[in-house]
């Protein structure tokens, strides 16, 4: 039980690597709050883990305000929110473009900026493989990522004491590709698995358990862990 008596707020719970921080943070003893934009489905996943749920969307500053002023002072703050919209860099649409940005950096700009987090305590940002691995069609996604990581270093300085960092998430296997044809998507996921020196891809328990290391590891700050099964060596 290392987050007994600790209050940690997941921003983007409600799914995927922050539903599965959420459910180890409480099975961890701390008091757990997600937040996302789909009211249901964050009320179902908060009755799901015994979290409490508040609705709310990272592209808008009122919103993450309120949610903050909600929680009042907190411990750790993880951002996992993300809605990614992308294409062939010449042709994909400027609001689209903007969305991205809108949502992956200003978002997680947002939560940092309003949550009030106490000393010592942690905001944990996620980025992903592409900031460093490149692939067509998405340099969105690599820019907003590699923005996150610079933010982390920055931030780590300014808001000391408390603590921020960041995990990079190569190929987990979450609902963020439910768009996807489902025999493409597992087709993509066992052809991403083949090729990766640990033989599979990632579930969201194991990012989940980077950033539980970092809420607990008070040495951590500034820190940019890849996380990608091999990815990065092969
Ligand atoms: N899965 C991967 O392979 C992978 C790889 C590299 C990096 N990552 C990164 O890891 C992070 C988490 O991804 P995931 O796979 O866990 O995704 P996911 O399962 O789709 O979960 C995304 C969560 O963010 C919430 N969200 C989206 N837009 C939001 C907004 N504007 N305001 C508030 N909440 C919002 C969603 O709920 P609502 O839609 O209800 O708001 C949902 O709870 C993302 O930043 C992603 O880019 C993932």
């Amino acid at each position: 039980m290392m987050l007994k008596g600790k209050k940690i707020v997941v921003v983007g719970g409600s799914s995927g690597i922050g539903l599965s921080t959420a459910e180890l943070a409480t099975c961890e003893g701390a008091e757990v709050i997600i937040a996302s934009r789909n009211a249901e489905r964050l009320n179902a996943a908060a009755g799901t883990i015994g979290a409490k749920a508040i609705a709310a969307d990272v592209t808008s500053d009122k919103s993450i305000e309120d949610l903050f002023g909600a929680c009042g002072p907190v411990d750790h703050v993880v951002v996992t929110a993300a809605q990614l919209k992308t294409g062939p860099f010449k042709t994909v649409a400027m609001e689209d473009v903007r969305a991205t940005m809108e949502g992956k950096l200003w978002g997680a700009w947002r939560v940092a900026r309003f949550a009030d987090i106490r000393p010592g305590g942690s905001l944990t940002l996620v980025s992903g493989y592409l900031s460093i691995r490149p692939r067509p069609n998405s340099a969105i996604i690599s820019v907003a990522n590699g923005a996150l990581e610079s933010l982390t270093r920055a931030l780590a300085l300014e808001l000391a004491p408390v603590r921020v960092n960041c995990v990079s998430p190569g190929i987990i296997d979450t609902p963020i590709r439910a768009a996807m044809p489902e025999a493409a998507r597992r087709e993509m996921l066992a052809k991403t698995a083949a090729g990766l020196p640990v033989g599979r891809v990632g579930v969201g328990e194991d990012i989940a358990r980077q950033i539980f290391a970092f809420m607990t590891i008070g040495f951590a700050t500034g820190s940019i862990v890849y996380l990608d099964g091999g990815g990065l060596v092969t």
